[in-house]
């Protein structure tokens, strides 16, 4: 069922989904104290692995330096060219491609080439700044302020729940991939916090909306959470479910067909099946584009042989290439939505099954305007007396 017994108001207007000066509000007290999902333990497992990737304009490499996980910024301190070119890969140093400046898992320089062009050094001067990362199960989290609630009180009660889905030994990763969006971070986001569009959007693949009968929205400070079992009104997808019971059954995992989807405010989707968990982010470029990440993970055999690991591994490869299919489906129908709100004059409306977007519009109309505000602390190796000093909110007020 759902909460809301009438049609909602959204609390953002269209200008939130296209205005410069909104967008950086935003990153200021909506993105810089949140977590965002990088990448997975499971990626950068080894020594010398790493990813590079751009969080809200910040080029970052997270690396593996000897088992310690270390989120950097990917700029060298030298003549600021990008350290880790590729956006991912395994590199026995990390090595400015420039000059050839290493740097150590404290962003501090190890080997300087020439170094006698640098005389008396400020080491504490000229480093990497450096990021916080965390884990939840396999998935991997940084936080560029330096200052914000932990991962486990950015999650709130679900954090155990979600390290549960994400757990290598139960879970193994299947799929990773990224889709660029010429769309506002709230479309896809929205777009994932409905099942109204399915009719429309995936008619091959989800096929059908299920509905307020079989559903439950939940409300959290943290967040919303949806729970269906959707249904099999098509011979194929009878055929679809009869299959999942017989691979289960091998796996020695019970069938229960339930189907969980949570939001953790303000970007981050996670949903859950019997067989599968998938965690996806939506992060910001500018006030009309974004991108998203999006990993996910296939159960393991309860008794591992050589047919149920099989089994599992061909499960997964399925269900990865679904999850990209259905990510497609939506991607295609955000730049038409994000044309529309640039256009429009007025605000539209949700209704009932979409009071979860309402939630999230709150959460962030809620910050853009001051109702709550988060202390920020960006990191900088810049002099704290630099005219450049990076922003410092410092005020801390709650609603
Ligand atoms: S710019 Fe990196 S070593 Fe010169
Ligand atoms: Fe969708």
């Amino acid at each position: 069922m759902y909460q809301t017994p009438v049609a909602l108001e959204p609390p953002l207007p269209p200008q939130a989904y296209c205005d410069a000066e909104f967008a950086e509000r935003e990153r200021q007290q909506v993105f810089l104290p949140a977590w965002h999902l990088v990448t997975t333990h499971s990626a950068v497992a080894k020594h010398g692995e790493f990813v590079a990737l751009e969080v809200l304009g910040v080029p970052v490499v997270v690396r593996n330096f000897d088992g310690e996980l270390v989120a950097l910024r990917n700029v060298c301190a030298h003549r600021q060219s990008i350290i880790a070119r590729k956006p991912s890969g395994c590199s026995p140093t990390l090595k400015c491609p420039y000059h050839g400046w290493e740097y150590g898992s404290d962003g501090k320089t190890r080997k300087l080439p020439g170094a006698t062009n640098f005389p008396k050094f400020k080491h504490d001067e000229y480093c990497l700044d450096k990021f916080l990362v965390e884990q939840c199960g396999d998935l991997v989290f940084i936080r560029l302020s330096e200052t914000g609630p932990s991962l486990r009180e950015w999650f709130g009660e679900r954090f155990d729940l979600f390290a549960g889905w994400f757990s290598t030994g139960k879970y193994a990763q299947s799929m990773s991939c990224r889709f660029d969006m010429a769309a506002n971070w709230k479309i896809p986001v929205e777009g994932s916090l409905e099942s109204y569009h399915i009719p429309c959007v995936h008619p091959q693949t989800f096929h059908e909306d299920p509905g307020e009968k079989p559903s439950t929205h939940f409300f959290y400070p943290t967040g919303t959470a949806f729970q269906t079992i959707f249904l099999a009104p098509r011979w194929i997808d009878s055929r679809l479910r009869d299959v999942e019971r017989i691979v289960l059954g091998i796996l020695g995992i019970r069938y229960t067909g339930d189907y969980d989807h949570h939001h953790v405010f303000p970007h981050l989707l996670i949903s859950h099946t019997d067989s599968l968990s998938v965690a996806q982010v939506v992060i910001p470029v500018d006030a009309t584009h974004c991108y998203t990440l999006a990993m996910q993970y296939g159960i393991e055999p309860v008794k591992p042989n050589f047919f149920s690991t099989r089994v599992a591994r061909r499960w997964g490869k399925f269900t990865a290439w679904l999850t990209r299919t259905i990510l497609a489906e939506d991607r295609d129908i955000f730049p038409a939505v994000q044309a529309g709100v640039q256009g429009a004059r007025k605000p539209g409306i949700l209704g009932r099954c979409e009071e979860r977007l309402h939630a999230l519009q709150k959460y962030v109309h809620d910050r853009v305007h001051g109702i709550v505000v988060t202390q920020v602390v960006e990191p900088t190796t810049l002099p704290s007396d630099s005219p450049l000093q990076a922003p410092c909110l410092s005020e801390v007020a709650h609603d």
